[in-house]
């Protein structure tokens, strides 16, 4: 073995090494606490991340077409485009479904559709794009966009839907594809809580025209920072490809197409388009190549610390609302959500406040009504009928942890505080009306 190779060889297994020794995010007993997240990555991947780094071919190139693919293919898509978040991969599905280069592409002052429980670069896409977001509330159930109301929502100028599937919850697809086809109307799959979730058998973000999923830290796997739109539309993935980096070809699998068109230009630097850059390293690629074969036993544990807080906390079902399971849906549960029954004599502020001192971390969900945050007032946008349901989620909704490394102990330990906390809300109410 040469020098190299050695030197290597002992920094893998420093870090391994290192990992084993320091990386425990299991759930303590002596001293509990359950985050809302924790890291996926082990010591694997932070060598594979070192050797890449090592390599010095740092920026975008083999791995992270070799990761589209991988990915791809999980998904059951032909294609896939790598960007550095979910928020870039929404923003370059949509930049490029308004690019002349798309056929039918949607204009300036075009409607989409997307729901008021979303999130912010859910909608800032279309805002940057002069399109109009048209808001529509949720189903109280499912989290989703509520069918009724989103079929009442679409005008002459509605041109497409941006989807969310809520929490990893997935839409009822059969619904709006029907929706899609009789409006002829593109759909865009925001699954970015959703990565794995899957309808009737097949992943979710495979349905629509495109689907944007997203490989932030706090999500069902990551790359750190990363993002990734799958389609089945060619075009649209050269496009993208093109959008991605500076507007040139040379990512392109055409690109030899305009080397021949415009001989006099250096193939490098052919500006076929505009665009941004909104492209990965080859470090998040090889961090998400070792992290995809994991992600399935993830979603199990997911889905079994879902079932025991469904199941253990249904004696609680005068205070507490769930979120349910789509028919024909798999749900990857990115958190638990729960909101408080109007008969719950106890506010979110009280029931969060007494979990996060006991160390168990709560947030919103997602980030509510996307129509009462304030950049709202500043940009065009129309609100299509009541958000009541979107409104309920925001005053009356929290989540916490439901992630891979939830185990049986920090499940029991969440719920045996929810205990402690009804017990003593209880006692109080009692004494109050004594
Ligand atoms: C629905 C939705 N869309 C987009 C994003 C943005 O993803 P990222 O943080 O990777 O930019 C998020 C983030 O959690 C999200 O929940």
């Amino acid at each position: 073995m040469n020098n190299q190779q050695e030197l290597l060889n002992k920094i893998k297994a420093s870090i391994n090494d290192y990992c084993d020794t320091y990386f425990d995010f299991g759930f303590n007993p002596e001293k509990p606490a359950v985050r809302l997240h924790e890291p996926t990555a082990e010591g694997a991947e932070i060598n594979a991340a070192l050797v890449t780094m090592l390599s010095t071919y740092t920026t975008m190139g083999k791995k992270v077409r070799a990761f589209e693919q991988q990915y791809a293919t999980y998904n059951g898509t032909k294609y896939g485009v790598m960007s550095n978040s979910g928020s870039s991969a929404n923003l370059l599905s949509v930049a490029a479904l308004v690019n002349p280069f798309t056929k039918d592409h949607l204009k300036a002052g075009d409607e989409v559709i997307v729901p008021a429980l979303s999130w912010s670069t859910t909608i800032w896409p279309l805002v940057q794009h002069n399109l109009i977001p048209v808001m529509v509330d949720c189903n109280i159930n499912d989290f989703n966009l509520d069918l009724e109301k989103l079929e009442k929502a679409i005008g002459p100028k509605t041109r497409a839907i941006k989807l969310v599937h809520v929490y990893g919850n997935p839409c009822n697809v059969d619904a709006i594809m029907a929706l899609a086809k009789k409006h002829h109307l593109f759909i865009i799959e925001d699954c970015c809580e959703a990565m794995g979730a899957q309808y009737d058998g097949k992943p979710v973000g495979s349905f629509g025209h495109v689907g944007n999923f997203s490989f932030f830290f706090s999500h069902h796997i990551s790359t750190m920072e990363g993002g990734i739109s799958v389609t089945n539309d060619f075009d649209l993935t050269e496009t993208m490809r093109i959008l991605r980096a500076h507007g040139w070809s040379r990512e392109a699998d055409e690109h030899q197409k305009y080397v021949n068109l415009y001989p006099e230009i250096d193939p490098r630097f052919i500006f076929i388009n505009l665009g941004y850059n909104l492209r990965p390293t080859e470090v998040n690629a090889a961090i998400g190549q070792l992290q995809l074969p994991k992600l399935n036993g993830f979603i199990d544990n997911r889905r079994e610390t879902a079932g025991f807080y469904k199941k253990y906390l249904s004696k609680y079902d005068d205070f507490f609302h769930f979120q349910q399971e789509t028919a024909k849906g798999k749900h990857v549960w990115f958190g638990f959500p729960v909101i408080l029954k109007e008969s719950a004599p106890f506010s979110v502020h009280e029931i969060t406040a007494y979990m996060q001192q006991r160390n168990i971390e709560t947030r919103p969900i997602i980030a509510g009504n996307m129509a009462r945050h304030p950049a709202f007032t500043m940009f065009e946008h129309r609100i299509a009928g009541d958000l009541t349901n979107a409104d309920t989620v925001m005053k009356k909704g929290f989540a916490f942890a439901c992630h891979h490394g939830v185990n049986q102990a920090a499940r029991e330990y969440v719920v045996q505080t929810i205990d402690g906390f009804i017990e003593t809300a209880l006692a109080n109410l009692a004494k109050k009306t004594g």
